[in-house]
């Protein structure tokens, strides 16, 4: 076969998120949430994490090394403004710092405002239930904006704002660690306001930048074709899927976190749309499960899944042809697409040049299929803090002791390598060849 190529200037790279690689982030709610018992698998915590406030420059050779063209990072609120209103200019210059070193390497940053981490202060007051945070989010917004638009054009508001509404307020897995569906519709809402408000205010300071939001399209197929199953099923594609997308290409929010008027600042939000595709999920309707909207979700034993090896979880099915459905769902905004994050826990790599292969491919198709697709960030670089799994799952290209810092570059690192060099699947030969080394 030969290689299929993808269009000039793609961008190849991986993601991170600040707190999960920066390492002594202690003034937001999450450093808090992992001191408490029983929150995080085998009672980790992120500690210094990859080290990158310390020093990143290493990691950003080894993304080199590898021939990505790009990176996309997050910038931690809580650093910048540690007190409310009160603004840290030493932060500001070491992400300065970052960007610039990451473009000596002609790697391309895109920059998250928002990954999971509110500052303490911002928690403290009810965080996005607070009234004022749309709006104190934008004044962050702005003041990032005149500190670092200069060095990056890429700028990504909110990342999945519907898996921290769902973690935090349904599931009560992530701080604030609520069970509470009217709570996860109002800090939804304000999480789609602090979008729109950030944008504008990005705007104002910097016309000419990129603006996107970050979402999880995570698929919810029915479990069975009974109706039963399809409405759960459509009910949580709704509020998880629906609606996002819904509002950013009509400006309308549907109930239940809007009223459906329109609001033309929500549609001019975005010059691009940021997609983060890990797994498809399926849903079986249970009376008992009010609070999950009468949905259970789960994956089949039978499906090929990805292992997470603790307490014999997985991390859910992989399934590349779901990453093409996404990306034509998400083609229907009419707004390039980067594909933002995608990528599995594999510690010993044995599933991941596959998942790279099928999921590369599937891009790929969608491109041909006309969906403008303009680069993909693999989560991620270096194995990190992974939320509540703690360091319990091994995203990374590279394998991390978290003990010692020690790197070991993992084989699917020169896979993503080539591809990203070549700016193309290689074909079968190559393939077969790169298998026997
Ligand atoms: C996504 C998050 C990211 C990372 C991956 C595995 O939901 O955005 O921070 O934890 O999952």
């Amino acid at each position: 076969m030969p290689p299929r190529s993808f269009p000039p200037g793609f961008l190849w790279g991986t993601a991170t998120g600040a707190h999960q690689v920066e390492g002594q982030n202690s003034n937001n709610q999450w450093w808090d949430w992992e001191q408490q018992p029983g929150r995080i698998w085998h009672g980790d915590r992120s500690g210094d994490a990859c080290g990158w406030w310390r020093d990143p420059e290493p990691d950003f050779d080894r993304a080199a090394a590898l021939g990505q063209n790009a990176h996309r990072l997050s910038i931690e609120w809580s650093r910048i403004e540690p007190h409310e209103g009160v603004f840290d200019d030493a932060a500001l210059d070491r992400y300065r710092a970052m960007l610039l070193s990451l473009r000596r390497r002609g790697i391309t940053p895109m920059i998250t405002l928002h990954h999971f981490t509110n500052p303490r202060w911002l928690e403290a007051q009810g965080g996005w239930l607070h009234p004022a945070t749309p709006q104190r989010f934008a004044r962050f917004a702005a003041r990032a904006v005149a500190a670092l638009g200069d060095l990056c054009e890429l700028w990504c508001t909110i990342n999945e704002p519907m898996v921290y509404v769902t973690q935090g307020y349904l599931l009560g897995i992530w701080p604030p660690g609520r069970n509470d569906i009217l709570g996860a519709i109002r800090v939804a809402a304000a999480l789609l306001r602090g979008h729109v408000e950030a944008a504008e205010a990005i705007r104002n300071v910097k016309p000419a930048l990129h603006i996107g939001i970050v979402h999880q399209l995570r698929l919810f197929d029915p479990a069975t074709p009974a109706a039963r199953d399809i409405a759960a099923a459509a009910t949580w594609d709704y509020l998880f899927n629906a609606i996002m997308l819904h509002a950013l290409c009509t400006g309308r929010v549907l109930p239940p976190f809007g009223s459906g008027r329109v609001w033309p600042a929500l549609r001019e939000s975005c010059d691009f749309f940021g997609l983060n595709y890990y797994t498809r999920e399926r849903v079986a309707f249970d009376a008992r499960q009010p609070g999950l909207m009468f949905g259970r979700r789960h994956t089949p034993p039978d499906v090929l899944q990805s292992e997470a090896g603790f307490e014999g979880k997985t991390y859910g099915e992989i399934y590349p042809a779901g990453l093409y459905r996404a990306l034509r769902r998400a083609a229907s905004l009419g707004l390039p697409i980067y594909i933002t994050e995608t990528g599995l826990p594999d510690a010993d790599d044995h599933q991941r040049p596959g998942f790279i292969l099928g999921h590369l491919a599937a891009a790929h198709r969608a491109i041909q299929d006309g969906v403008d697709l303009r680069g993909i960030f693999l989560w991620t670089l270096v194995d990190n803090f992974e939320w509540t799994e703690g360091w319990g799952l091994r995203f990374g290209l590279y394998a991390l002791d978290e003990r010692t810092g020690a790197r070991r570059r993992r084989p699917s690192a020169a896979l993503y390598a080539a591809i990203a060099r070549a700016n193309a699947i290689p074909g079968e030969g190559w393939l077969a060849a790169a298998g026997k080394t």
